[in-house]
């Protein structure tokens, strides 16, 4: 077949695909392909604007490095990671709402025993963490494990912090026999996401600001039990409602105390595993 036009083009495009062709990759590219070409002709998008498409995507691409993932922002500003995330943990129940992973997660964080301080010679409001992980029957889980990181009281992560190497504001941590889990730290701060990039340009191309709600996360693991990989936001932050990764959900809203001290206390609810 020759000379494509516009009616035409699409339906060859999606036909080419060969017999042997993984049918969960035809169905995703064939999808792909029909949302991609009716996105092109929806807007009448121009060669210039094509091109500046490409030039964008190939920067994102050059700001990746082992430190830094700007195709993974790009997806969590334009909200598709939270999609991804809605369709794969729809909530269900009592059980823990999940939201983004987000870039700061680092492998092999300090053990924390229970008690512990994860953020030592870092200035700010104290904050006692109590915790427990519990069944969604409500009986409690002995032995999960528990990583938690955060940025500080000035907003920023370890891996932003000197050199980046030091782990700090993180740590991992085991629920004892009651579910229970426990653990000192600072009250995180609101914070930009890394907006010196691609990501950062048209973020304010669009009139919108960088900012998420100062929080917790937590990756919350135990046998027998789907893992959830979650936060727990700081109430009253100015940025709840307008998070830059739309990954605030009214769950995880919680008090971390107005007094001098604060404190903070959670159940994570964890489904079986299916
Ligand atoms: C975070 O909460 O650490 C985060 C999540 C998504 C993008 C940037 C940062
Ligand atoms: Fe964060």
């Amino acid at each position: 077949m020759r000379n494509f036009t516009e009616a035409n083009l699409t339906a060859e495009v999606v036909a080419r695909m060969g017999k042997d062709c993984d049918p969960r990759l035809r169905e995703v590219m064939s999808s792909l392909i029909r949302h991609m070409h009716a996105f092109v002709r929806e807007t009448r998008l121009t060669p210039e604007e094509w091109l500046k498409g490409i030039q964008f995507l190939t920067e994102t691409g050059k700001w990746c490095d082992d430190k830094r993932q700007e195709f993974i922002l790009l997806s969590d500003t334009m909200g598709v990671s939270m999609l991804v995330d809605a369709i794969a943990n729809p909530t269900a129940g009592n059980t823990t709402e999940s939201t983004v992973l987000g870039p700061f997660f680092r492998e092999n964080p300090p053990i924390i025993k229970n008690g512990g301080d994860i953020s030592p010679g870092i200035a700010g409001k104290r904050v006692d963490v109590d915790c427990r992980v519990l069944s969604e029957d409500g009986k409690p889980i002995e032995g999960a494990q528990i990583d938690c990181w955060q940025a500080s009281p000035e907003g920023g992560y370890d891996s932003q912090i000197g050199d980046g190497e030091a782990h700090n504001l993180r740590g991992r941590l085991k629920s004892d026999a009651s579910g229970r889990f426990w653990f000192e730290t600072v009250l995180p701060a609101c914070y930009p996401i890394p907006d010196d990039g691609p990501v950062g340009d048209v973020l304010r191309k669009m009139g919108r600001h960088p900012w998420r709600p100062g929080h917790l996360h937590f990756w919350v693991q135990a046998p027998g039990h789907r893992q959830v990989i979650t936060h727990l936001f700081v109430r009253g932050d100015k940025y709840l409602d307008s998070d830059v990764v739309f990954g605030v959900k009214e769950s995880l809203i919680r008090d971390f105390g107005d007094q001098d001290r604060g404190k903070l206390t959670y159940d994570f609810r964890l489904k079986k595993a299916a």
